[in-house]
């Protein structure tokens, strides 16, 4: 099967501080690649930085910011792109949201993926590239503990095959691919959620993950995106739990 080759490539993460986009960056890192982390904590970077050493550049910004996805994909040109940053939600029923909290999805997930997504395609990035969006296994299924969030990761799963096609039809050779994980409490904000779901079903949260099942991690996570990246024939959505990747239909 053909690959990518992921050493040498610059790789650029956002969300890289934490949870799956920190698991992300190390995967990539240590498959050889020149990683830039974005994430708004610059104290988090630079531990990761410690970690992964002069292959990783840190970057303070804030994602969904139209100027920082601009400067960056002029800067870097990254021939791996992952649109992992995300806020998590406020974990209420419905009628206890108000729009700023029900629309905190749209503001930052969203808002990042089509900036983002828009500057991949201008630019556009070289062809073999590989751009990947984070969406989530609720894009499928709702979550309504969570006010916009599941409608916000279907729109950023729409929006990410919108640009396949609009590389496609430009002959870009640029693959735009989307990834739906499962809900884990391996991350803050998979935590959040896993404790608001158990709750809200009067269970305690070592039940309700045993009855989920293996909780995906951020280490899997990175494997599966390496995967992604290096695989050319990998197209399209994919649902992600501690047992893979699997095409979404
Ligand atoms: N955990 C799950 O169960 C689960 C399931 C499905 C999908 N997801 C998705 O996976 C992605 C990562 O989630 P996670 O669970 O790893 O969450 P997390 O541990 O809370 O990490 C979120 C990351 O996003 C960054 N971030 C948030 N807002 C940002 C902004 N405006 N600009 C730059 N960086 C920003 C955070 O860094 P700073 O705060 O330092 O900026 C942090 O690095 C999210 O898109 C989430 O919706 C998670």
């Amino acid at each position: 099967m053909p690959s990518n080759d992921i050493k040498g490539t610059t790789a650029l993460v956002t969300g890289a501080s934490r949870g799956f986009g920190r698991g992300i960056a190390a995967a990539l890192s240590g498959a050889g690649a020149a990683v830039v982390g974005v994430a708004r904590d610059g104290a988090a970077l630079a531990d990761l930085r410690a970690e992964l050493g002069e292959s990783f550049t840190p970057v303070s910004a804030d994602a969904a910011d139209p100027t920082v996805a601009g400067q960056l994909i002029d800067a870097y040109r990254p021939g791996i792109l992952v649109l992992n940053a995300g806020a998590a939600p406020l974990s209420r029923p419905l009628q206890q949201h108000t729009w700023e909290t029900f629309s905190r999805n749209w503001d930052t997930d969203v808002k990042q993926a089509f900036h983002w997504l828009r500057e991949a395609l201008l630019a556009p990035l070289a062809p073999g590239s590989t751009v990947i969006a984070m969406s989530s296994g609720a894009a499928l299924r709702g979550s309504p503990l969570s006010g916009g969030y599941a409608g916000a990761k279907a729109t950023i799963r729409f929006i990410t095959s919108y640009a396949a096609a609009e590389s496609e039809r430009g002959g870009l050779g640029v693959r735009f691919i989307s990834v739906l994980p499962q809900l884990t409490p391996a991350t803050g904000l998979g935590a959040a959620a896993v404790a608001a779901y158990a709750a809200r079903e009067g269970m305690d949260v070592a039940a309700y993950l045993e009855r989920s099942g293996p909780a995906l991690t951020p280490g899997q996570a990175g494997e599966a995106f390496v995967a992604l990246a290096a695989d050319p024939g990998h197209a399209g959505a994919y649902l992600l739990t501690a047992a893979g990747l699997s095409p979404v239909p």
